[in-house]
């Protein structure tokens, strides 16, 4: 999809469908500024059409109107609710609406009037990133593996503003143009069944991502995870025909060595069937998402690349595959971790925790001041905060507060969860110097962030989010189809922007 800005009026517009924001005063549309517009035969047209749908402008409510003398075929009125209370998300559901809508009448072309400037509480810039992230979202393609004529979408959607808004208008556009590449980027990989995305094709699509958003890629194979230590990632992947490997991106700050250097880790198994530790039959499916903090860091690679952030930013993905079979990992069997600690393996089921333990302890090797990790790493997770926020934990509160501002913004909303010293001597082993285990079912999101916590070291600023009941959706929402949401790769990059910014 295009975003475009021109300065023709909404009457004029030549286009398949015009949308235009209207705001509720006194629990009424605001017909006003539209009024204006119309000459009297349009305005009597939209008169009556608003009074027949009883339609008030509450928010996230459309209706589609004809109106004579405006050029475009059909004009989508869009409830914005009041003008004080519209928010970020009120912007980007409203555009994602839009879009549908133009979907569903087999629209090409979609124009939308900007709201007159500083009615909403935010500048040009913010109005069109929103909205343009709202139009993409929305319609994102899904069932690309669906054979037969694909279905046309939306090409264009332009900005209808006057002259004097164009140049922040554009720059919005821009930034949600490379929002939108890395959420999709997110997306495509967890929607891929597992058959499809294995570590060694989550590899390959990784590294011709890398050479299209000019980051530098290294993948290790297992002889070099051998050569590396890494019990964990090897451990875990032992047990499938699909070996596991570490993807490593590099992305060089415009600025050179000076500027701050931050990691980015994401498990990535491309499917956890629970290994020798078997999980129930019903809703196995899912747990081909087990790799979207995998995909979710990616994404902010992308976002990152394409906004040249001034960032030396390091990804680095563990990707391995976890079954069960002949010469898989057992519960009893104790591995020797890349940073030299050994871990009792209680539950084949708790893999993440080994892979990033590798990971994380790889990531630090290069001395960054921070690091990030995302992971689907725990059903107890889903319990505590179920789908619309991740859990969040850390040893900093700096990184703590970029990561729940950018939440805020981004819409992809994250919750601190208080990980403290405790919950480290809770995944202390008896035979070994750790289990991949806590107490019982108690605080299971916690217990298993305090075992990544023994693989960084304490002088580096680390955030963990735990996404496992926020990659993926049932249902479609204003801004995601049903299936990946692409969650993490937006709010990652735009922390990443706070703390380098
Ligand atoms: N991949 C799962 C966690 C998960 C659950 C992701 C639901 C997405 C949706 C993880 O590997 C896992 O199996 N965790 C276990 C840990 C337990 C054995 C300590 C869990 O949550 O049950
Ligand atoms: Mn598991
Ligand atoms: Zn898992």
């Amino acid at each position: 999809m295009q975003y475009r800005v021109a300065t023709a009026g909404f009457a004029a517009a030549a286009t398949d469908l015009v949308l235009y924001p209207v705001f509720r005063k006194k629990d009424a549309a605001d017909l006003g500024p539209l009024s204006r517009d119309l000459d009297t035969a349009g305005k009597r047209a939209l008169k009556s059409a608003v009074t027949a749908a009883g339609f008030t402008a509450v928010a996230e409510k459309t209706l589609a109107v004809h109106l004579p003398g405006v050029k475009a075929g059909l004009v989508l009125l869009v409830g914005m609710g009041k003008a004080k209370e519209v928010g970020l998300q009120t912007i980007r559901n409203c555009a994602g609406l839009a879009a549908r809508a133009a979907v569903g009448m087999k629209t090409a072309k979609l124009a939308a009037v900007v709201p007159a400037a500083k009615l909403i509480n935010f500048d040009d810039h913010t109005f069109a990133r929103c909205f343009a992230e709202g139009c993409g979202l929305a319609t994102s393609p899904v069932g690309t593996l669906k054979t037969g004529k694909k279905k046309p979408g939306l090409r264009t959607v332009t900005l209808l503003a006057d002259g004097s808004r164009t140049r922040a208008l554009r720059a919005g556009c821009a930034e949600a143009d490379a929002n939108l590449a890395g959420c999709f980027f997110t997306r495509e990989l967890v929607n891929l069944p597992p058959n499809i995305l294995t570590p060694a094709d989550m590899a390959a699509r990784a590294r011709r991502m890398a050479r299209r958003e000019g980051l530098r890629c290294k993948v290790l194979l297992p002889a070099e995870l051998k050569k590396l230590n890494m019990g964990g990632l090897l451990g875990v992947g032992q047990g499938s025909t699909n070996p596991p490997r570490l993807i490593v991106l590099e992305h060089k700050a415009p600025s050179g060595a000076k500027a701050p250097k931050i990691a980015l880790v994401g498990k990535g198994i491309t499917f956890d069937t629970g290994g020798i530790s078997l999980k129930p039959g019903t809703g196995m499916e899912l747990m081909k998402t087990d790799m979207g903090g995998a995909a979710a860091v990616l994404g902010a690679a992308v976002i990152v690349a394409r906004r040249k952030l001034d960032v030396n930013l390091t990804v680095v993905v563990p990707t391995a595959e976890n079954m069960p079979d002949g010469n898989a990992v057992r519960p009893a069997d104790v591995i020797t971790m890349a940073n030299g600690k050994t871990v009792e393996i209680l539950n084949t089921d708790a893999e993440g925790r080994l892979i990033l333990g590798d990971a994380l302890w790889y990531a630090g090797r290069g001395k960054p001041s921070t690091i990030i990790d995302a992971a689907t790493l725990t059903g107890a997770c889903v319990v505590a905060l179920g789908s619309h926020f991740a859990g969040l934990m850390g040893n900093s509160g700096e990184v703590i507060d970029a990561l729940r501002q950018a939440g805020g913004e981004t819409f992809e909303r994250v919750w601190h969860l208080p990980l403290v010293d405790e919950h480290r001597d809770e995944v202390k082993g008896t035979w070994s110097d750790l289990k991949n285990l806590g107490k019982g079912r108690e605080a299971g999101a916690l217990t298993a962030g305090a075992f990544l916590q023994h693989f960084v070291d304490d002088e580096t600023a680390w955030a963990h989010l735990d996404i496992a009941g926020t990659a993926w959706s049932d249902g479609a929402t204003p801004t995601c189809p049903k299936g990946a949401t692409g969650f993490g790769a937006r709010l990652i990059a735009r922390a990443v922007e706070l703390l380098v910014g």
